[in-house]
């Protein structure tokens, strides 16, 4: 076990549940998710108080040199899903499921399963309505999902490049009706990627699940950002990331920081926006 998660240093009390998240929502709460993907990171998120961690399959990308997520498989998802839970034991840890692992509900029930025993607390598959009996299914047989709309980055060939997403009214009804189709089906939390700030707005007063955006304006119930960008590692950084580290002196200020403007609505500013 990876120990530097002392009790008396971190700023989460109890371990973050679906039931915690949504209580947040309900009362207006901003909650902070960071995708990353070790155990040293993990720990130093639990400190400063980050509520969701997401082990993205950005990996392929942030960590291991490939061009899109599309390469990453299930045994990469759980080496680093397997990492970031002996850094962290109060956060919520979501699990992404790799490209063509989720194609039916059978398949996705079955890694799903691989996802959970290493010990994310919850699944992220991305795609619309053709996954609301896959959310179902797994969400009956106790498996937490969140769904991931907008820019949904294993789509990159099919989407024509990473782009925002609802830009016109008939793909904004699309991606609201989605969201509402998904939520009733059982999903837990949703990821709004690269969509304009008024339809994640929408889309956040439309479900009952907590939104989480990136590149989705300030009106969602969450943020996240890839710890890469929050550190300014990244080369070409994408306009809804902020490179947190310049106003701090060092990794936990900058995710103290990205917290705190978060829970301030100050981060994402009109900048970071798509309107
Ligand atoms: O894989 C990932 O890190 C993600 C976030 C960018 C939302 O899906």
């Amino acid at each position: 076990m990876y120990t530097s998660t002392d009790e008396a240093q971190s700023k989460l009390s109890k371990p973050v549940t679906t039931t915690s998240l949504r209580k947040m929502k309900a009362e207006g709460e901003k909650f902070i998710t960071v995708a990353l993907y070790d155990a040293p990171m993990a720990a130093m998120a639990q400190r400063c108080g980050v509520e969701v961690l997401l082990v993205g399959d950005s990996l392929g990308m942030t960590v291991l040199g490939y061009d899109s997520t599309i390469p990453v498989t299930m045994e990469q998802m759980i080496y680093h899903v397997e990492a970031v839970k002996r850094g962290n034991d109060k956060s919520l840890i979501m699990g992404d499921m790799p490209f063509m692992t989720y194609a039916t509900p059978e398949q996705a029930m079955e890694n799903a399963t691989r996802i959970m025993q290493a010990g994310a607390h919850m699944v992220k598959i991305e795609g619309g309505e053709w996954l609301a009996p896959t959310v179902k299914m797994l969400g009956e047989r106790g498996i937490p999902v969140c769904a991931h709309l907008g820019l949904t980055p294993q789509s990159v060939n099919k989407l024509g490049g990473f782009r925002v997403q609802g830009k016109t009214e008939a793909q904004a009804e699309t991606i609201l009706r989605d969201a509402v189709l998904l939520d009733e089906a059982g999903a837990d939390l949703l990821v709004l990627e690269c969509v304009p700030s008024d339809l994640a707005k929408r889309i956040t007063e439309a479900v009952s699940m907590p939104v989480i955006g990136i590149g989705a304006g300030r009106e969602t119930d969450a943020q996240v950002l890839v710890i890469n960008d929050i550190l300014g590692l990244t080369d070409k950084p994408p306009k809804f990331s902020k490179n947190f580290l310049v106003e701090a002196k060092d990794i936990p200020g900058a995710l103290n920081k990205y917290a705190a403007d978060v829970k301030a609505r100050r981060f994402p500013a009109d900048e970071h926006c798509f309107a």
